[in-house]
């Protein structure tokens, strides 16, 4: 394993425009955030990072904070919370934990191949695709299918070097 380490930055998800706009406008519902998680231009939350490292060609990486989106008198309770992510030259995943149990990870969307650009002090991932992965179609209801476009991934991160 490499000994590389990163000391900060964050991830940058949306996770899916549409969403936002039918919790929000449609079901009227809320959405917030937590944890550390602030929310951008957008709908883009930022999740700082809280620990990451490289093994092999991939980085593993650990973000804090949550956005929680609640509608229909609390059946719609999306959670996503201290999403942990893997990417690399093969693609990744960003899994969080659940509503139903803290403990547990849920995969909720298949990352797509990509190399970070980037410097001795920093790397960054732009526009990362994301696909729904099986695991989470009942996390959305049933609405969306497995493979479903999501909203793309950026990640930033400060090298300790
Ligand atoms: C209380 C009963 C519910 C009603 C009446 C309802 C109604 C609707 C309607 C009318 C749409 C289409 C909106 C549009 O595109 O114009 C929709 C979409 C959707 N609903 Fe519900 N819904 C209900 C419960 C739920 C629950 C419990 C969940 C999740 C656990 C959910 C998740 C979704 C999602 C993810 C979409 C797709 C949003 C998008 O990306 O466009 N709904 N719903």
């Amino acid at each position: 394993m490499s000994v590389v380490t990163a000391v900060g930055e964050a991830l940058h998800w949306a996770v899916r425009d549409s969403l936002i706009r039918y919790v929000t406008d449609i079901a009227r519902g809320t959405y917030s955030v937590d944890g550390g998680a602030t929310e951008g231009e957008g709908g883009v939350i930022a999740f700082p990072l809280r620990a990451a490292h490289r093994e092999g060609e991939d980085w593993r990486m650990s973000f804090q904070g949550s956005v929680r989106f609640l509608a229909h008198h609390g059946h719609l309770d999306i959670l996503i919370k201290d999403p942990e992510v893997v990417v690399g030259p093969n693609g990744g995943v960003l899994a969080t934990h659940t509503v139903d149990d803290p403990n547990e990870l849920l995969a909720v969307v298949a990352i797509g191949a990509g190399d970070p650009t980037g410097s001795d002090a920093s790397l960054v991932w732009h526009g990362l695709a994301t696909q729904l992965a099986p695991s989470a179609v009942d996390l959305f209801g049933t609405v969306y299918p497995a493979g479903t476009e999501m909203a793309p991934i950026g990640i930033r991160i400060a090298l300790d070097s």
